[in-house]
């Protein structure tokens, strides 16, 4: 059984901030190299960092998979879309629907939130996400590219899914 929390304390962004440094090496270090991925991790998932976006109005929540750690999501209103910021499941879990069963929890915040469709970005190169997101129901709605700071960049497509 896959279960989705919200993040309420600072250990809790201790624990998104060690998902994070786990899967982040893992997976985007053959997209965009080791020292982007810790330079990335140092900006934007440390637990400070992540104290700061929960401050902002970013919303974490922790998913468990038969009571184990299994990942985590992140979303943020704006304006009439909901953002999906963050999404990440454990490399051993994958492909058994957690995906699937947090996007059922991120369309429910959406309708709540009075929003019309959920809109998220991909690095260009990460394949087998922008499949699953595919599969998932989100379409591609063009690219962006953001300078991230010290000579780094984020090549991504952004996608929706309308509800
Ligand atoms: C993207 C991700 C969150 C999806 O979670 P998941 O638990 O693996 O997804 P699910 O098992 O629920 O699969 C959802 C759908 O995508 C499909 N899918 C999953 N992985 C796929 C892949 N590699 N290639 C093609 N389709 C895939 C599944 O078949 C399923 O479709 P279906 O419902 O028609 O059967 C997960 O793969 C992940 O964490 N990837 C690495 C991190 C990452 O890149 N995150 C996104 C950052 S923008």
């Amino acid at each position: 059984m896959t279960e989705i929390r919200i993040v309420k304390n600072k250990d809790d962004c201790h624990t998104i901030a060690q998902l994070a440094n786990l899967i982040w090496h893992e997976h985007y270090t053959p997209i965009i190299g080791v020292d982007q991925v810790e330079y990335m991790l140092t900006k934007f998932q440390s637990p400070e960092a992540i104290s700061t976006q929960i401050e902002d109005g970013y919303m974490y929540y922790i998913i468990s998979h038969n009571q184990n750690l299994a990942g985590y999501l992140s979303i943020k209103k704006k304006n009439t879309s909901l953002f999906l910021s963050k999404i990440y499941v454990s490399k051993d879990l994958r492909g058994l629907g957690i995906g699937k069963t947090a996007l059922n929890f991120i369309e429910q915040e959406a309708i709540n939130n009075r929003c019309q469709s959920i809109t998220l970005t991909v690095n260009r190169h990460n394949t087998h996400s922008i499949k699953a997101y595919e599969k998932l129901g989100f379409i591609k709605t063009g690219t962006v590219v953001q300078d991230i700071g010290q000579g780094y960049v984020m090549d991504d497509y952004t996608m929706e899914r309308f509800l």
